[in-house]
């Protein structure tokens, strides 16, 4: 009984720690609608300008590891970066969690 009770402790951690590891959901849609949107779409397949990046879809530590370099600099863009600057990690986790379940248009765009 009290191995299982161990077992059942250790499992409930993992499961968890795992949902940690990803941002909250609710909390990038909010932000990707107030802020991201204009220029990446609610999908992340907008792009405004024909070189704006399409994000939808993408890994989810890709994104993570992008706006830390935007926020710390390491990646400097005039139009991007301003944007990063204030994200705290949560929610830098949190839109990297949105914009990794979207849809990618990717797949099914022809390469020329
Ligand atoms: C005013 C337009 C604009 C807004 C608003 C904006 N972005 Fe961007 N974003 C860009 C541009 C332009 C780039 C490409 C910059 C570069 O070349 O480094 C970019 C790049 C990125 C990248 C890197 C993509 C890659 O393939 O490396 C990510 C991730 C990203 N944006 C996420 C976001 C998120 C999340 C938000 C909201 C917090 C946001 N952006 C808001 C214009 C915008």
């Amino acid at each position: 009984m009290k191995a299982l009770t161990i077992a059942l402790f250790l499992a409930l951690g993992t499961v968890s720690a795992t949902a940690q590891a990803s941002g909250n959901l609710a909390r990038g849609q909010e932000l990707a609608e107030a802020v991201c949107a204009a220029c990446h779409g609610m999908d992340g397949n907008l792009a405004l300008v024909d070189d704006y990046p399409k994000i939808g879809g993408q890994h989810e530590d890709y994104l993570v590891f992008a706006l830390r370099a935007y926020r710390s600099g390491d990646r400097d863009n005039a139009i991007m970066s301003p944007f990063a600057s204030d994200l705290s990690d949560q929610d830098i986790r949190a839109l990297a969690a949105w914009y990794a379940r979207q849809d990618s248009v990717l797949r099914v765009m022809r390469l020329r």
